[in-house]
């Protein structure tokens, strides 16, 4: 974990970059394709969007502008996006993931997964992942939102195991169980809201730790998702925190510190609760 290009290895043998640029609630505009570009431009190679967003043609044009002015190679890059709650199903999720490249204008997703663990569906959804998977269609395949229980009940019956799930995290929800069970399972876990949406940046522990390292405290909130192993996604569209986002690979939080930011922990959530969802 040495740079912002470094990855880890999914259960697949596919490699995923540690950090990658989040663009929930950036609408479709220039500033959106700017966010992308600029981001690729600072040595981001992952961006994560996804269909409910309505933006993956913004993310597509930004990500094609960066590739002809930088030169980085489809290849190079890593672009995630998600299923809908409403077209989950076999069927629809194949259609789903069509539309998708379509407005992304791509070929292919680096990785497809389920947004919401929605009851009864999300089993159709994912046999539509598998048959996406096998025919080479998409290079990874995981989910979002997933509870120990529904990663349980999913891997009763799937073929592949889930290769990600992308949950909320950070330091007033850390998760342990929740990651300790993927681990066993060789599930990779990604962080979303890593900065609580920008709610935990004037806590004052944090502040104090930042001050120690002259890091920001997104930094140091960034840096102990890396050293958890958690893969992690900050959404910004102004180039200097994109680039500050970017800029905690230089330095190294002690296990004191690291455990001071893990009793933050209250289990609380700016997100829906996964069990209580009604959308
Ligand atoms: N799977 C899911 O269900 C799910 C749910 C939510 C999010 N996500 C993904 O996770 C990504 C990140 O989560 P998020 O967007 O909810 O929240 P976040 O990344 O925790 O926080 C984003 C907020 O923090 C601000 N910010 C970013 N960097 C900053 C910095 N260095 N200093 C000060 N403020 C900073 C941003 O403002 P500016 O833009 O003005 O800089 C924005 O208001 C999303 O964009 C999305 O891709 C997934």
């Amino acid at each position: 974990m040495e740079n912002l290009q470094s990855t880890t290895t999914l259960q697949n043998g596919v490699k995923m970059p540690w950090l990658g640029l989040g663009v929930f609630k950036v609408e479709e505009g220039q500033e959106l394709v700017n966010a992308v570009k600029t981001a690729i431009t600072h040595g981001y190679r992952s961006i994560d969007t996804a269909a409910i967003y309505g933006n993956e043609v913004g993310v597509g044009q930004g990500v094609r502008q960066a590739m002809a002015e930088t030169g980085v190679a489809r290849e190079d890059l890593f672009i995630t996006s998600k299923v809908w709650n409403s077209e989950l199903g076999y069927e629809t999720t194949i259609a789903a993931y069509e539309e998708s490249l379509t407005k992304l204008d791509i070929d292919y997703l680096d990785l497809y997964l389920i947004h919401w663990p929605v009851a009864g569906k999300y089993k159709d959804a994912w046999r539509a992942l598998e048959t996406l998977y096998k025919e080479g269609r998409v290079k990874a395949i995981g989910v979002s939102n997933f509870q120990i229980h529904h990663l349980e009940d999913l891997m009763k019956d799937a073929e592949i195991k889930p290769m990600l799930n992308q949950v909320e995290y950070h330091p007033r929800l850390t998760q342990k169980e929740l990651h300790a069970f993927c681990l066993r399972h060789d599930i990779q876990l990604e962080a979303w809201s890593p900065l609580m949406q920008g709610e935990l940046l004037d806590n004052t522990e944090l502040q104090e730790i930042a001050d120690k390292y002259g890091k920001s405290v997104a930094q140091v909130i960034l840096r102990w998702d890396l050293q958890n192993g958690v893969i992690t996604i900050p959404k910004s569209t102004k180039e200097h925190r994109i680039a500050e986002n970017a800029t905690v690979f230089d330095f190294e939080l002690t296990p004191e510190d690291m455990a001071r930011i893990d009793s933050l922990n209250k289990n609380h959530r700016v997100g829906p609760d996964p069990d209580n969802i009604d959308f």
